[in-house]
Order: C-alpha cells, then structure tokens, then sequence
C-alpha cells in the first residue's frame, strides 16, 4: 500500500455514490439562477498572480498564505484561483461585457486555498458564485438575497440563518479603522498574538476573532455603524425595508466584516451551526470599487459565492435520498445471439425514448450472476432475452424492486409498454 499513490491531502475524489447529491445541488442551483435571468460563464483556472493580489488584497489570509502559486515555463507567476470574483471581473473587463450594460453571471468550478483542511475545509473546493455588474441601488442587494433564500427552499435545506452588514464607503471605513486601532494600542497586551499582527496588516479582520477575550474587548471598542457615512447608510436602510418586505429574515451583525479587501456597503454570509466551525454556507457583498480598480470603467458590482461541500454536508444532514439516476432497466442477455439482438434492442429503445436509462450487460456469464449485477446496479426491471425470446421477437420484463410475475413484451409494443410504465419518471 505504501507505494499507492494518494491523492493531495485536502483534496478529494467524489464518487460515483456521492454524485446524486452534487447533481441534485447543482442542477436546482442552474434552474432557479436561470429563472431569474443570469447567465453563465466559465474562466480558467489559472491566472496570473497579480490578478489576485490586487483585488483580493496583499494583507489579506488568501494572499500571503493561501495561494497555490507558481512560475510556468516563462517565468510567469501564475496562480490556482482562490475564488471566483476577481476571474470574472478581469473576463469582463477584457470582453468589453460591461460597457453600458448590467450583466448578471454565476459561474462553478474547484477554486484551491491552501488552509489547514479538516471537515467542510478543503485545499481544492468547488464554488457557485454569483456575479452582478452596472446596478447600484439596493434593489439588486435585495434581489441577490431573496434568490439565495430561494435556493434553500428549493434544495431543501434548514437551519441557515442570514447575517448582514454595511461596511460603508472606503473613506468611512479608514475613519473607523484609524479609532479601531487607537483604542485597541492601548490594549495591545490583551490582544492574542494574532490578533496583535493584525493590528498592524489587517485591524478590521480582529473582529472576527474567535477568542473570547479578544471578543469582549471589542464591546466597548468604537462600533462601525457609527462610522457608516450618510449615502451607504440609506442604501442598508432600503435594503433592510426590501428585505423586511419580501419576508427574508436576517440578523445584523456589526463584526461583520468579512476577509477579502474588495467589499464596501453591503456585506452577507449565510451561516449554519450544524456543521461545526465552518459553518458559512453562503457569502458574498458589494465590491463597486474593483472594476475601475482592476483597470475598467467605474462599475458597481454584488455577488456571492457558495461551497457546494458544505451546502452538500448540511443536505445530507437533513435529507433521506437524492434523485439516484440508477438505470430502469439492466438488460440480460443468454447467449449469442440473444447478445447481439439485445445490442439492437437496446439502441433502437434508446432511438425511440431518449429518456431512457438502460444499461446492457457485457461480459456473459450465467443468467443468475447476469442477475445479480442487475440487481447491483439499482435498476427497476430487468430486460430478459434468451433465444427463444429472440426467435418469438419478445422479450421478459422483470420486476427487481418488487415482488411480481415477469410480464412478456413484443419487441414492437416495447416502447410504448416502457413509456407508460415509467410516464412520470420520463417527463
Ligand atoms: P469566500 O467567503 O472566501 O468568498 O468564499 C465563499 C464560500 O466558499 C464560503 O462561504 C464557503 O462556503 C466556501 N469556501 C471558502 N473556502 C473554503 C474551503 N477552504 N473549503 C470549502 N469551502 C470553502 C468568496 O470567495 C467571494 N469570491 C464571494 C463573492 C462573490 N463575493 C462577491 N462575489
């Protein structure tokens, strides 16, 4: 065994048996993204490093320790993209797909940090994320929300709670940062020591400090909200009045304030506590001031991303089964000849009911291990053709999942025999 190779710590496989849960996810994610107009796009997976320095930030956690970073046979710094924001900000910008035009995209794919992995933390995770260009008033904040709030009833899925905050303009946010750290130097020694090196890199990101004491010191710490200017908090204001409207409940949480750099105004994650500490499901806010940052024209932009483990994880919590794709009919073959027909048979099903799923049997062997894999392979009936089947054109279709007699088709009534037997499953 020691000689195997493993695949990457943090990175993993999804079997076949997982992949009920993953279509499932994925394909409601795609229905109601698409029922409320965006579009998808795809962007590669490397970038150059640079893209991700500038937009997620140089003192932020993904950037000076998370990056899987590389020099390619030019001599050019590459990296795995962290996320999924920064990819589609620079594909915009370089398409011209934001010129004068509101664009609302989602994309999916693996995104790769490199975080000490543990359960729903991986080094290779997969996103749906979401993208909006061109809007700025709160009604889009408002539309973004009420769509997640959608997902969860559509997929399903209990115990998320929404939590949001306005982090205000860049100038507000330096005002409250300058009074931050005022109040906390003249605590330093109270502070953990990681939250004394943020101090002096990222002062915002100590209020989302795990430790208690850190925590209480906070309570008496100057408040963001009271920094927020005028516009931002009107904005927050209207969202909250949508929001309250529409019946999405939230909770305001002034700590707030999330890791990446790019973020003003709005800021959202939803958040479980069934999945132990990494608990945020969904999380994403206003970024209006990256597009010109990234070399485009101003340009307001809002979105989101979800971990699909995690979203999957807390699924799996809460939900017997998935939708399995097994096949309706596993299609036993004797001999020779019945082999070669049931060949035939099996296509000219599959000419005359695209929605079929039926799998045939290769490799012989007797009709009762031929069985057995039917049996294994989840499928609803079996398909029996021996030769004296063939020679009277029809063919036994046996129940697997229930106790009942073998009907004889004809080969010709087939089709219309299997529509109406699995109608419904075939709409
Ligand atoms: P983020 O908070 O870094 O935001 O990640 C979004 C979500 O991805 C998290 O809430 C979590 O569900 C999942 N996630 C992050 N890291 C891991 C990991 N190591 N293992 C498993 N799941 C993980 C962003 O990425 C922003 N680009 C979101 C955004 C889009 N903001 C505006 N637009």
């Amino acid at each position: 065994m020691s000689n195997t190779l493993q695949a990457i710590r943090g990175m993993n496989d999804i079997l076949p048996e997982q992949m009920p849960a993953w279509h499932f996810v994925e394909d409601t994610l795609r229905e109601v993204l698409s029922s409320y107009g965006y579009r998808e796009i795809r962007m590669p997976i490397v970038e150059k490093t640079e893209l991700f320095k500038r937009s997620i930030g140089e003192v932020t956690d993904i950037v000076e320790k998370e990056m899987y970073t590389f020099t390619d046979r030019n001599g050019d710094s590459l990296t795995l993209r962290p996320e999924g924001t920064a990819s589609c900000v620079r594909a915009c910008i370089q398409h011209g797909l934001i010129n004068n035009q509101v664009q609302r995209l989602w994309y999916t794919g693996p995104m790769f940090r490199h975080e000490r992995p543990q359960k729903g933390r991986y080094r290779q995770f997969y996103q749906v994320g979401v993208e909006v260009f061109g809007l700025e008033g709160p009604d889009i904040d408002a539309e973004l929300l009420v769509m997640t709030a959608r997902f969860w009833k559509r997929l399903g899925l209990r115990d998320v709670s929404l939590q949001l905050n306005s982090l205000g303009t860049v100038e507000a946010r330096a005002a409250f940062r300058e009074a931050l750290v005022a109040y906390l130097r003249e605590r330093f020694e109270e502070l953990d020591t990681d939250s004394q090196r943020r101090l002096e890199t990222n002062p915002l990101r100590i209020l989302d400090s795990k430790n208690p004491e850190v925590q209480a010191l906070l309570n008496d710490a100057p408040q963001l909200s009271d920094y927020i200017d005028e516009a931002s908090r009107a904005h927050f204001d209207a969202l909250r009045a949508l929001l309250d409207a529409a019946g999405v409940e939230y909770r305001i949480n002034p700590r707030l304030v999330r890791g990446l750099d790019y973020y003003g105004r709005t800021v959202f994650e939803w958040v479980t506590d069934k999945l132990g500490a990494q608990g945020t499901v969904c999380a994403g806010g206003r970024y209006d001031a990256l597009v010109e940052y990234l070399g485009g024209r101003p340009t307001p932009a809002v979105g989101f991303a979800m971990g699909l483990e995690r979203l999957i994880a807390l699924l799996e919590n809460q939900r017997a089964a998935f939708p399995d794709g097994a096949p309706q009919l596993y299609l036993v073959a004797m001999g020779e000849v019945a082999q070669r027909e049931g060949l035939l048979l099996a296509e000219s099903l599959r000419d005359a009911l695209p929605w079929l799923r039926i799998q045939t049997h290769c490799g012989g062997g007797s009709f009762k291990s031929q069985f057995k894999k039917a049996d294994r392979s989840g499928a609803h009936y079996a398909l029996v053709l021996g030769e004296d089947e063939v020679a009277r054109r029809e063919a036994g279709l046996k129940p697997l999942r229930e106790r009942s007699e073998q009907q004889t088709v004809a080969f010709d009534a087939l089709a219309a025999h299997l529509q109406q037997l699995f109608g419904a499953d075939a709409a």
